[in-house]
């Protein structure tokens, strides 16, 4: 199907009825973007915050007139709003979307492919196909933890995944031989990701037991991921430090550069730290609980 563009930019009040009347077309999508530059980071589950201006863009049949557009836009928005539309190339998505992504190595053997590519052999391969849920493993703060995975193999031990998002790191974790992962999120889409991208990993509950944060009270392990931004990170530091048992392993992650020594000093005495690595501007820590 041939298709248009069509971006209006609007305040955010006007968001939701610029939105109404673009599916009210036949769009196909509707996408809101940031109009200008201001970040919003890791909203709560639930919560959808918006910009303070805001770029709606809808992908609609180019079959509906540019008058329509107008027509509708206008009525609905009251006041003239500058909209523009832009005839989109014919593509090929599927291709397109599999070429972003590819299968990736991290460290020597951990694999994560997606379905479409042939796994190389001899290597830990996990599958996973990009989802809703944060994780391929294209971030570099999740690149880290897999790097950082596959020279520690976590082998026989009882691992926690905490801010799981599509469950990358405690299924890597599990097919590097843990016994047990427990794997949680506050974000319920995420729980459900890391279910399904489990079982596409052919890893029984009995492995990989997917849980809500609560139900980890008094649970103790020897490694502990987490993989989640620095404010969280502080937030958590008594959560997370109950659940590295004495001597256990905590790798932290989702830092930037300039944060990282806050986190230290939040986590200190309770944990040593005695290693850290870094891709682009993000940093992992490892520490030991004293
Ligand atoms: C950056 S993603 C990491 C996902 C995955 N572990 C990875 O390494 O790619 C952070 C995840 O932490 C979750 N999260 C944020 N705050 C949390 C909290 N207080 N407790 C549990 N999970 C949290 C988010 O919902 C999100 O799925």
């Amino acid at each position: 199907m041939q298709l248009n563009q069509i971006v209006v930019e609007v305040p955010r009040a006007q968001a939701g009825t610029a939105e109404a009347a673009l599916q009210g077309l036949g769009a196909l999508s509707v996408t809101l973007r940031d109009a200008g530059d201001e970040p919003l980071l890791e909203p709560l589950p639930g919560e959808q915050p918006l910009w303070g201006r805001v770029r709606v863009e809808a992908l609609i049949p180019a079959s509906v007139p540019s008058e329509a557009v107008g027509t509708a836009l206008g009525d609905t928005l009251g006041s003239p709003c500058p909209w523009a539309v832009f005839p989109v190339p014919e593509r090929d998505w599927v291709r397109e979307t599999q070429a972003a992504f590819p299968a990736r190595r991290f460290g020597r053997r951990l694999w994560v492919c997606p379905s479409w590519e042939e796994a190389p052999r001899e290597a830990t391969v996990l599958r996973l196909d990009p989802g809703l849920a944060f994780g391929t493993g294209a971030h570099p703060t999740t690149a880290l933890c897999l790097e950082w995975l596959d020279a520690h193999p976590p082998r026989g031990q009882q691992v926690v995944d905490y801010g799981c998002g599509s469950g990358i790191l405690g299924i890597a974790a599990a097919l590097l031989g843990a016994s047990t992962v427990w794997a949680t999120d506050i974000d319920a889409q995420a729980l459900e990701a890391t279910r399904s991208n489990a079982a596409h990993n052919d890893l029984e509950p009995h492995r990989l037991e997917v849980v809500c944060p609560d139900a980890l009270d008094g649970t103790s392990v020897s490694l502990v991921l987490a993989n989640i931004l620095q404010g969280p990170l502080l937030a958590l530091q008594p959560t997370l430090t109950a659940l590295v048992a004495p001597g256990g392993t905590l790798v932290l992650s989702g830092l930037l550069r300039d944060q990282a020594e806050a986190v230290r000093m939040r986590y200190t005495p309770a944990f040593r730290f005695v290693a850290e690595q870094t891709l682009d501007d993000w940093v992992l820590l490892e520490a030991r609980r004293s």
